[in-house]
């Protein structure tokens, strides 16, 4: 029996190699990577010069601790970072993973207003949104059926509405002034929720929801709150950043501008465990005035980590592969309706750039989600897998239980031909488990 504490249950394929969008396993089955991992591989598997860049700085120099040395390899990809970061004149914070990054980021904003002479503590974030499985990361998170277990430990977090534009929350008002709404909620919950120092959101909500891309007013109007309360504005870009919505950063859409950002995932594209966290000059300074950041992590900073990061924004430039994710992506969505938008199943197919979601549902009259002991998603995965694709499932969209899609998120690099196999084998698998 294997001594790996698995994270599946049952056997699992044995991975041999890893090439562009094909992933094959020790029995020579290929598959189709459809969604790069969990939304991870951004410029495609099996890139020989961000393994050599990682190779060439490990032997220079593997490990420094962060507080004895600076490295030129962190400097230069901070710099680097800075010219596409939607922040002026950022300060980036090197991490190992978006949950570290998250937590960075939620106490760095405590320490800001702490260092203000504001005692400020609340997070508010949003429901149904997923930022990590640490204990503050699942506390943000408003994924119910992670959360269940741990609840002793968790309830600081505050949660307001999410832009779910399928399930709109202000049925009422829909489509047009829910960013409003968003916002008035928003401005509600900061004035009753105690003192708040954040509010934590990805631009696009990922895993959790499904590729949720807001209403066109919500994010002008949200950041506007939080701005008038002196509230910190954390935008998630673990899963949107490094191109994946056909921008730099999913907030660019919207001109996003957060005092902090959090990325991880794209950032080195699953070469390396790498996360980070950005912040303004006036957090920063504010910060290290007051004297200084208690925080700090072994892996912090790490020199390989910053080489890996390098290699991978160098590909993005070189391959144009944000412009890439647009434009392909525009088509991909294009063919993903054509092919599945009339099925009884399939209640919703959205998405921005790479990143997008089919919802299944029972009644497409109604939106009526599948009950959860169905498995239905798991259904349409696993016929999936079996025809050489895979996908990214989520559960518990409709209420935290109920509520099946799943994502695509292919690298960005994936040729048109490529994303056409991928909409007819998804499209199979659809028709096939349903
Ligand atoms: C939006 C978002 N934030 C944070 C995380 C947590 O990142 P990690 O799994 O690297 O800890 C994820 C992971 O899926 C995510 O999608």
């Amino acid at each position: 029996m294997s001594h790996v504490f698995s994270r599946a249950g049952g056997d699992l394929p044995v991975v041999a190699r890893a090439r562009g969008v094909q992933i094959t396993d020790t029995d020579g089955r290929s598959y189709l990577d459809a969604s790069g991992g969990a939304i991870v591989v951004n410029i495609g598997h099996g890139v020989a010069e961000v393994a050599d860049a990682i190779a060439a700085q490990a032997r220079q120099a593997a490990y420094v601790h962060p507080t004895a040395f600076a490295s030129a390899e962190v400097s230069a990809y901070a710099d680097e970072l800075a010219e596409v970061l939607p922040i002026a004149d950022p300060r980036v914070y090197p991490v190992s993973g978006g949950s570290e990054a998250v937590d960075t980021a939620m106490k760095l904003a405590r320490a800001y207003h702490l260092a203000r002479g504001e005692d400020r503590h609340v997070v508010i974030a949003r429901q149904g949104s997923y930022h990590g499985n640490s204990r503050g990361a699942l506390d943000v998170s408003g994924r119910a059926a992670l959360r269940a277990p741990y609840l002793p430990w968790l309830g600081s977090a505050r949660h307001t509405t999410t832009p779910y534009e399928y399930r709109c929350p202000f049925p009422d008002s829909h489509p047009v002034g829910c960013g409003a709404r968003h916002a008035a909620e928003l401005d509600r919950l900061i004035r009753t929720a105690g003192p708040v120092a954040a509010f934590i959101a990805e631009p696009v909500s990922g895993a959790a929801l499904g590729a949720c891309v807001p209403p066109e007013d919500y994010w002008p109007a949200v950041s506007a709150v939080c701005r008038a309360h002196g509230v910190l504005l954390i935008a998630d870009e673990v899963m949107t950043g490094f191109g994946r919505t056909g921008r730099w950063f999913g907030g660019d859409h919207w001109g996003v501008r957060p005092d902090i950002l959090v990325a991880a995932k794209g950032a080195a594209s699953g070469y390396w465990p790498l996360g980070l966290v950005a912040c303004t000059a006036e957090v920063h300074d504010a910060v290290v005035g007051a004297g200084g950041f208690v925080h700090g992590h072994t892996y912090s900073h790490h020199v390989v980590g910053a080489a890996a990061g390098r290699a991978v924004l160098r590909i993005l430039h070189r391959d144009g592969l944000v412009t890439a994710a647009a434009e392909r992506g525009a088509e991909f969505g294009d063919g993903l309706r054509s092919a599945l938008a009339e099925h009884p199943s399939v209640g919703d197919i959205r998405g921005l750039g790479l990143l997008w979601a089919v919802e299944l549902v029972a009644d497409r009259a109604t939106a009526a989600p599948y009950p959860r002991q169905e498995r239905v998603v798991e259904r349409v995965v696993a016929e999936a897998r079996s025809a050489g694709l895979l996908l990214y499932p989520s559960t518990g969209c409709a209420d935290g239980v109920d509520g099946d899609c799943f994502l695509l998120g292919p690298p960005l690099s994936a040729t048109t031909a490529e994303l056409a196999e991928i909409v007819t084998r998804c499209a199979t698998a659809v028709r096939r488990a349903l």
